[in-house]
């Protein structure tokens, strides 16, 4: 069985770090292919604690191989801050960690037309970017004009497109800054992002390469995804969305792998719905009920520590991702945070204009106007955390379970309740 693919079916933070750590046991390569560090991966072993963005969760095993391919964009500089994090708590990363060449790089440019930009620019409300850069450095990756990848920082005209690049983003930022004034240096620039190609210069390969040869010769590839599937520019809440896909179709793109290798995806959803950030959300609960799922989820982002908006779980938006990603089998995580609701609420259906449909609309128009149809299920009193066999949860709680694989149309087969390793259960029989 050649690859496996983690993808979240909501807007992301569905502890996909944490499914991904479980899974790399079973895994020669682990590979990130979209996204960046706009992501934040929790990882818990041990007493351990671990918050990841652009580097792979398998890099806690060192067997494994991690592989940031071409699909993702890469900002040197954060990602030298993690590997040196790691290494500090003793985490080994040396040849194991592999930068693809194609990767798009993000400077500093980049993190100013985000701030400006996003202030500005999305009639009414803005998208709430992370502020990580991301989406400046796919447009710039698209238009290709300004774009620098990975590899170009090795060649011999780098310093030209450095001086080049920089002239054209100040008289950008000139124009965009509403008087504040941006300016940028090129020498500057240059000079520090030579100092991190030499110390990246280990890492970078051609990943493509690598993993079509690695899928060829049979190897077990785990693709992690970044985001959730509703933040997919292409089929996500547009334009509140991230700048890639970040559904089950971008691995391919980001990856080089064709998707006839993968075999097996594994879509991640929370028991209930979160997102961080502007744009609608049907089931958001701004009451008591949100506040609940805050408090005993702790939701506030890894990147950003915004507070997240909080909801019911919406499986007419968790069928879609989960249909659009090819999704074999649910991971249903933080089960435990919904405890002692007196009732727990899924939306089964929506209401647009006295319709009822379980379609998902292309428009955000059209979301923001849907009436959420709920069937009301009743809550678990007791914690838990400390369940380790799905026999074991309360009757209640399998119900509830039971009626999101029915609504999403997927076998449930994992749960978790808990951030550790141990606090994971698994349907009969385990996941290959
Ligand atoms: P993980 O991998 C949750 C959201 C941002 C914003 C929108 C666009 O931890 O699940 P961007 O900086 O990407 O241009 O922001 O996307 N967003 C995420 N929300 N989890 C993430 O990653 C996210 N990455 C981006 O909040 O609404
Ligand atoms: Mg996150």
């Amino acid at each position: 069985m050649p690859a496996t693919c983690v993808i979240g079916l909501q807007w992301g933070d569905e502890a996909k770090g944490k499914i991904v750590d479980l899974l790399t046991e079973r895994h020669d390569i682990v590979v990130r292919y979209q996204g960046g560090a706009n992501a934040g991966h929790t990882v818990v072993t041990g007493d351990q604690t671990y918050k990841l963005s652009l580097i792979p969760s398998g890099i806690f095993r060192p067997r494994v191989q991690c592989v940031v391919a071409g699909g993702v964009v890469l900002n040197p500089a954060g990602i030298l801050e993690e590997i040196d994090a790691l290494v500090a708590r003793g985490v080994q990363v040396g040849d194991n960690l592999m930068l693809s060449d194609r990767a798009h790089v993000i400077f500093p440019w980049h993190f100013e037309e985000d701030r400006l930009i996003d202030q500005q620019c999305t009639s009414g409300e803005a998208i709430g970017t992370t502020l990580r850069g991301i989406g400046p450095c796919y447009r710039d990756k698209v238009g290709r004009s300004f774009a620098v990848r990975l590899g170009d920082m090795y060649r011999y005209d780098f310093h030209d497109r450095i001086v080049q690049i920089v002239q054209a983003k100040n008289h950008i930022l000139a124009g965009l800054g509403s008087g504040e004034d941006v300016h940028l240096d090129a020498v500057e620039i240059f000079q520090q992002y030579q100092q991190y190609a030499q110390r990246l210069k280990p890492h970078v390969a051609d990943t493509t390469a690598y993993l079509l040869d690695a899928v060829e010769a049979g190897k077990n590839v785990l693709f992690e995804g970044a985001q959730g599937a509703l933040l997919d520019i292409d089929h996500g809440t547009f334009p509140f969305v991230t700048s890639s896909n970040s559904s089950g179709v971008g691995v391919s793109a980001g990856s080089g792998v064709p998707g006839c290798y993968v075999t097996k995806v594994i879509g991640i959803v929370k028991a209930y719905t979160t997102r961080v950030g502007g744009g609608p959300f049907p089931t958001e609960q701004d009451n008591d009920v949100g506040q609940h799922i805050r408090d005993r989820g702790n939701e506030y982002g890894t990147v950003t520590r915004r507070p997240r908006r909080c909801g019911w779980f919406d499986a007419v938006a968790a069928r879609y991702t989960a249909r659009l990603s090819g999704v074999d089998v649910l991971a249903v995580m933080l089960l435990d945070v919904p405890s002692q609701l007196p009732e727990l609420k899924i939306c089964t259906a929506y209401e647009v204009g006295g319709r009822r449909t379980t379609d998902f609309p292309s428009h955000v128009d059209d979301l923001r106007r849907v009436v959420p149809v709920y069937e009301t299920m009743p809550g678990w009193q007791e914690e838990i955390s400390h369940v380790r066999r799905i026999a074991d949860l309360p009757q209640k709680a399998r119900n509830y379970l039971d009626r999101i694989s029915e609504l999403v149309g997927r076998p449930v087969e994992v749960v978790s309740v808990g951030a550790d390793r141990e606090q994971t259960m698994f349907a009969e029989p385990k996941p290959s």
